[in-house]
């Protein structure tokens, strides 16, 4: 039998603070992180030190947070960012997130194959079919409908490869002596004409060290998974449980030999946010003042409709009244109210509840670095995922934290690499080589 290769993790950058709100309040923080370019350099060095096989941002084209009391979410300008980390870094994958809702192929294929050139084969793309109302009006004056989105996703991530590829492999000559740079008969336009997109092409870029930058998606439903089976070797995704994510990765597995791919080639890494401490209690602690950094009002209300009774912000301190708790249920609208409900039921105050990290974006663990390597075992182990992409509530302690405590339980566990495996990102993930289109079935 094929051996299982090892876990593969991503280290979310976010907008330079960590993904917990509070984050640029901490007294270790940079609250100028989000300008900073040396903040994110070293990040990304102690991440390069762990191993780490990438580094990863989200991304929307638009200001999509009320920025009065916390910085955006996402970074400045990714492109911009992935270019000073190509020359900071060495080993690392690089990955930003490109929307092939507002965007046109030929220029993000054109910029993700000149940093995949200058990177010596480090980058990665996550193609994300963009629905956010904010990002809409700034290219156009409305959203695209479901099937608009996913059509021009699939002219949009082909025509990327075929530009990728309109170079052949041995078109760079480079023979001095006899004054030939390129053979033009292997430089070929693409001549791609669809229902929303087109581009003739060719590009003005040779192959880079790995052929060309790692696809990954990140999406939902029937249509993010003919996009993942067929064209992703990654895919980032959001699932609460071992059983949700077990069900989605086998589904994306199904959906790449669908498409005639090996289900081994697509690595699935749902998110996961590590709140590391030297025990339980001072973990918790450390996201009570997080906490006390942000208006926790919305959240209070919030853990009110998962656990179906109304509560109030004056009793953020004291525990639900048993009176009110006889007529509390979980919420099956949000896969995160069971866990919720059950913390209420052990008595522990409201503040305690949230501070367990319930109403987050991906699954919170909140303890020391062997219970942080214990939930990413169990899930690796049971086969519902091939890596995490871990979001570190405080970047600024949070990555080195990751690096220097959890990253060496997991390789004496066997689960995580010593050492990269070659130099290109898909060396690192020990996915094959690839250049141009993904095969036809
Ligand atoms: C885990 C995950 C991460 C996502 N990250 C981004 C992102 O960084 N930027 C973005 O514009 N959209 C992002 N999306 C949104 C998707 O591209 C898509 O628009 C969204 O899932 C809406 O669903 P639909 O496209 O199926 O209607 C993400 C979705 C998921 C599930």
């Amino acid at each position: 039998m094929k051996k299982r290769p090892k876990m593969q993790l991503v280290m979310q950058m976010g907008s330079g603070y960590g993904l917990d709100q509070g984050a640029w309040r901490m007294p270790n923080a940079d609250p100028a992180a989000y300008m900073n370019i040396d903040v994110l350099v070293e990040l990304a060095k102690i991440a390069e030190r762990g191993k780490i096989q990438m580094i990863f941002f989200a991304d929307t084209p638009a200001l999509t947070a009320d920025i009065s009391n916390q910085p955006p979410i996402t970074p400045m300008d990714p492109i911009i960012l992935l270019t000073a980390l190509a020359r900071e870094t060495k080993q690392i994958g690089l990955i930003t997130t490109l929307s092939t809702t507002f965007n046109y192929p030929y220029n993000v294929a054109r910029q993700l194959k000149a940093l995949d050139v200058i990177s010596n084969g480090r980058i990665g793309v996550n193609f994300v079919t963009t629905s956010h109302p904010g990002a809409a009006v700034n290219f156009r004056d409305r959203i695209p409908g479901r099937q608009e989105r996913y059509h021009q996703a699939h002219e949009f991530i082909q025509i990327v490869q075929a530009l990728w590829g309109s170079w052949e492999e041995d078109a760079l000559i480079l023979d001095v002596k006899n004054g030939k740079f390129a053979d033009m008969d292997k430089i070929r336009p693409i001549n791609m004409t669809g229902d929303y997109l087109t581009s003739k092409g060719p590009l003005p870029i040779p192959p880079s060290e790995q052929g060309q930058p790692v696809i990954f998606t990140a999406g939902g439903g029937d249509e993010g998974l003919k996009i993942a089976g067929r064209y992703a070797s990654g895919v980032y995704a959001n699932p609460y449980d071992i059983e949700s994510s077990r069900i989605y990765r086998e589904m994306v597995r199904s959906s790449a030999k669908h498409f005639g791919r090996d289900p081994d080639e697509v690595k699935v890494i749902p998110g996961i946010i590590p709140s590391i401490a030297s025990n339980k209690e001072e973990a918790l602690e450390r996201r009570r003042q997080l906490d006390r950094n942000i208006d926790l009002r919305g959240r209070v209300q919030y853990l009110g409709t998962m656990i179906g009774i109304p509560l109030s912000f004056e009793q953020i301190d004291l525990p639900v009244q048993e009176e009110l708790l006889k007529y509390a249920y979980a919420n099956p609208q949000d896969p995160r109210s069971s866990r919720a409900l059950e913390l209420v039921k052990e008595g522990m105050t409201i503040r305690d509840v949230l501070a367990h990290g319930v109403i987050n974006y991906h699954p919170v663990i909140v303890g020391t670095a062997e219970e942080v390597a214990d939930f990413m075992e169990e899930w690796f182990v049971k086969g519902a995922c091939d890596g995490f992409a871990i979001q570190p509530d405080v970047s600024f302690d949070g990555i080195r934290d990751f690096v220097d405590q959890v990253v060496p339980i997991l390789q004496e566990r066997g689960l995580f690499h010593d050492d990269y495996e070659g130099t290109t990102l898909r060396d690192h993930m020990e996915i094959s080589y690839q250049y141009g289109l993904s095969k036809e079935i």
